[in-house]
């Protein structure tokens, strides 16, 4: 039903062309069409006529301006890109974009509308305002496209729904949904990110709708036709991606809102953590058992407790009197240390809390409208909240962690952050949440209101403190892990998904959820391993064990007072399962490592839906419960209590068994035996996979490398190994080990070609081994030409194998049949 208050642009009256933009004035207002990329075009309607200058902490990057091609007859104007073409009507403002072979897209089902709109319209009622302030938080915007019948929707963040986004209502405001037994449903969460992918046969696309404000995206919940878009601000401002792949789109959004930070290689291992090891010693027991009992580990997570009445940037005088100590301990051990971190800041005048009182005083705080400064409460009472949009104050927060950088520690947990702020004392009776007033002003200058920056916070928070980090040791790469964020914030940190539970559902819920953000450029991302809230048990545990093995970061976390959630704590059976999978993660550090690398460069997700490796197999694309890692690995988890075997899809390629080794036989789908342990995990035909020796942490040097070739019958593979000193930012200088790898496949034998190692870096020296899969015994393998004493044949994973010293050099490995 159309909105008779909604206003309308109207004609276009004049327009002009500057050398990357098109302005087309309307009756009421402006049409900006940007030309952004050769594949990428922003367009902004304005009812006001003046676009919103672009604020200082905006989360896209200004990339390098490209021509705009215009032309224009009586109805319309046509825009081109090299790989995007957009036709805006002349008579009443609708656009509609196309590939330049013709195929259309996101099409307008109207013009843009605006009109005034109530507090009581969004889902915002739960702030103390009882109206949105006055100004551009008041004029909402509305704008719909066609929905194909053919095409579904992806991304969309972190929510817990369907990996599938049609029908469903999503709304785009930061909120700490923390509640054990909260029913989750699709909305909203920790972070925001207003973006999806469209993908129908032959064509994927993409929408970023660059608002931090209040959103909404009707995905076919109203009008099965239609997708709405709806911002608060006064102002429509969207990126549109021409894909024509998932990963060209993931590629272009990442390209406007930033490659996803490249982690130091520990931050792939494995952490422990709980709320709280609330003391050195038993920070210390935790190690040691770690290495009693021989399972790897690289951090140590500590939560609040470790702070002095959850003062931030303090440590408790008598459970951690001497964190450098604390610190050199974990890191003699091979661990590393990463210290939680609260935006609310104890307000506390009376002991000489510096981080209050130079806050307070230097006007770092949040203020409420009428200029007192704002406060809440959270873990260490009343607190006070830094405003994050001002440039000094990221500074100076950014400047507190050297309480914590100065005694050692390695990583920052930022939390949180949405903000999460009530209006008494933690569990009081009658504690309700108590937002920050939407027209509370943040900003250099003050000129912005809460209602523009809330999505921000957490992002910004990330930032100050990565780039803290980044100052206090420059020579480091900074590891941040943020709950929450909006779109950009993978440029500064890991994200987990919060507070979830110990419970199948949960466990389920990991893999669409973490798909999906990967989709929108967060590619580091976990959820609580064993689940957070409630008492996780034997068999849950082991299965999300398989799982997180495969998480970008893996990291196992629960709530005070939950029952032992370490490897060890499910006795010995579940143990042995835990361990072998922690040892299967480091086995697999190589490849996550060079997957970490790729993101970096081109925001390709470690861990993404089928529907990003397979575009053209539409009937794969709903399913949820089979993900790919990397390009080369495909997961099939159990997150079922009982279930012992599994369908698996089989999407079109070569399929290996990952355990077995052994080729599958060509079908479209599978039943696989999955006992307790055994994830079922498949390897794609033509993969190389580069995997290491077992290692207790990352601190220990990879003394072997084993290369598995799973040959293609019909085609070559090939893989480029990438490593660096893991922890520096000499890989910015070409200071990257890179060595590419080809196996071509004959009939029944193959030649694995390995390339000279490129790049200035330089790996410590180790053995070898590389193993062939292939389905009969061969009669020989010849190592650079020559017949080779010590290869050998393995019957039970069916592999050619051969191990020898690395020398960096080109090596040609035959085998024949
Ligand atoms: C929040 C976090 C959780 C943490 C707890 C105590 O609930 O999401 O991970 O353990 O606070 O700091």
């Amino acid at each position: 039903m159309p909105d008779p208050l909604l206003a309308h642009p109207g004609p276009v009256q004049t327009w002009e062309r500057q050398p990357s933009s098109l302005l087309a004035r309307h009756e009421q207002g402006l049409t900006q069409i940007d030309a952004v990329a050769p594949d990428i075009l922003r367009v902004r309607f304005c009812p006001s006529g003046e676009p919103r200058p672009r604020r200082g902490w905006d989360p896209t990057l200004e990339l390098p301006a490209t021509e705009l091609g215009v032309s224009g007859d009586d109805d319309a104007l046509h825009l081109f890109v090299d790989r995007l073409v957009a036709r805006l009507d002349c008579a009443n403002g609708t656009l509609a974009f196309a590939i330049p072979d013709g195929n259309e897209f996101a099409e307008d089902l109207a013009p843009p509308g605006w009109r005034a709109v109530t507090l009581g319209e969004t889902a915002l009622g739960q702030t103390p305002d009882t109206e949105l302030p006055p100004g551009p938080a008041r004029i909402g915007l509305f704008l719909s496209k066609r929905m194909s019948p053919d095409e579904r929707y992806f991304g969309l963040g972190q929510r817990p729904g369907r990996l599938d986004r049609r029908h469903r209502r999503f709304t785009n405001w930061t909120v700490d949904i923390s509640s054990p037994g909260h029913c989750r449903g699709d909305d909203n969460m920790y972070q925001a990110h207003p973006v999806f992918l469209a993908v129908r046969p032959r064509l994927a696309w993409g929408l970023f709708l660059n608002s931090p404000w209040y959103s909404t995206f009707d995905v076919g919940a109203s009008d099965p036709n239609a997708l709405t878009l709806f911002t608060l601000g006064g102002e429509l401002d969207y990126y549109l991606f021409a894909g024509p792949t998932p990963a060209a789109v993931v590629d272009q959004l990442t390209r406007v809102t930033g490659r996803p930070a490249l982690p130091p290689l520990w931050a792939l291992g494995y952490h422990q953590s709980r709320w709280s090891y609330a003391s050195d010693a038993e920070v210390h027991a935790i190690a040691q058992t770690f290495r009693e009992r021989d399972i790897p580990l690289d951090a140590i997570h500590l939560d609040i407790d470790y702070m002095d009445g959850y003062r931030v940037f303090t440590w408790d005088p008598q459970r951690f009197p001497a964190p450098t100590e604390t610190v050199a301990a974990l890191h003699a051990r091979g661990v590393r240390a990463v210290t939680i971190v609260d935006p609310g800041v104890k307000k506390d005048l009376t002991s000489g809390y510096r981080v209050a009182e130079d806050g307070l005083r230097e006007m770092h705080f949040i203020r409420e409208p009428q200029g007192e400064p704002f406060s809440g409460w959270v873990w260490p009472g009343e607190s006070l909240f830094p405003d994050f949009c001002r440039t000094d104050t990221r500074r100076w927060w950014g400047d507190q962690h050297a309480a914590l950088l100065d005694a050692g520690v390695d990583g920052i947990w930022c939390d949180m952050n949405e903000p999460a702020i009530v209006d008494r004392a933690f569990g009081a009776p009658g504690e309700q949440a108590r937002p920050i007033p939407l027209a509370a002003r943040h900003g250099d200058a003050g000129e912005a209101q809460q209602a523009e920056t809330h999505n921000l916070y957490g992002t910004l928070m990330a930032r100050a403190a990565a780039e803290g980090f980044a100052r206090q040791r420059p020579d480091r790469r900074p590891w941040v892990l943020t709950r929450s964020g909006f779109l950009g914030v993978q440029r500064w940190a890991a994200s987990w998904m919060g507070d979830n539970r110990s419970c199948w559902e949960d466990l389920e819920t990991s893999l669409p959820q973490l798909a999906s953000m990967g989709l929108c450029g967060s590619v580091h991302v976990g959820v609580d391993i064993g689940g957070f809230y409630g008492d996780c048990f034997a068999e849950l545990f082991a299965r999300w064990m398989e799982v997180g093995t495969f998480y970008p970061f893996m990291r196992n976390h629960t709530q005070c007072g939950s029952r032992p959630q370490e490897p060890w704590a499910f006795g010995p059976q579940i143990e042995a399962l835990t361990r072998a999978a922690i040892r299967l993660r480091y086995r697999l550090l190589p490849y996550l490592y060079t997957l970490a690398h790729l993101a970096h460069h081109r925001g390709e997700p470690l861990l993404r839906p089928l529907l990003y490796d397979f575009p053209d197999a539409a009937d794969l694309h709903q399913i949820e419960d089979q993900l790919m890692v990397g390009p080369q690995l495909m997961i099939a988890p159990i997150y079922r209590p009982g279930v012992r075997r599994r369908l698996v899809e089989l999407p079109p390629a070569t399929w290996y068994d990952f355990r077995t080794g052994m080729r599958i036989a060509e079908q479209d789908a599978m039943i696989a035996a999955a006992p307790l342990g055994a994830l079922p995990v498949f390897v794609r035909g033509g993969a190389i996979l580069t995997l290491g020796n077992v290692r207790r942490s990352t601190i220990e040097p990879l003394t072997e490398l084993t290369i598995e070739a799973y040959p293609d019958p019909d085609a070559a593979g090939e893989w480029t190994l990438i490593e660096d000193d893991g922890e520096g930012l000499d890989y910015r200088n070409g200071g990257l080990a890179e060595r590419h790898f080809e196996i071509a496949s004959l009939r029944s034998g193959a030649t694995l070609t390995i390339a000279a190692r490129a790049g200035g870096y330089r790996p410590p020296p180790r053995r070898l081994t590389v193993r062939v899969h292939l389905p009969d015994e061969p009669a020989d393998l010849r190592l650079d030409g020559h017949a080779h004493i010590a290869w050998r044949w393995s019957a039970t994973d069916q592999a050619a194998e051969i191990t020898f010293d690395d020398d960096g050099d080109t090596h040609r490995i035959e085998i024949i049949p």
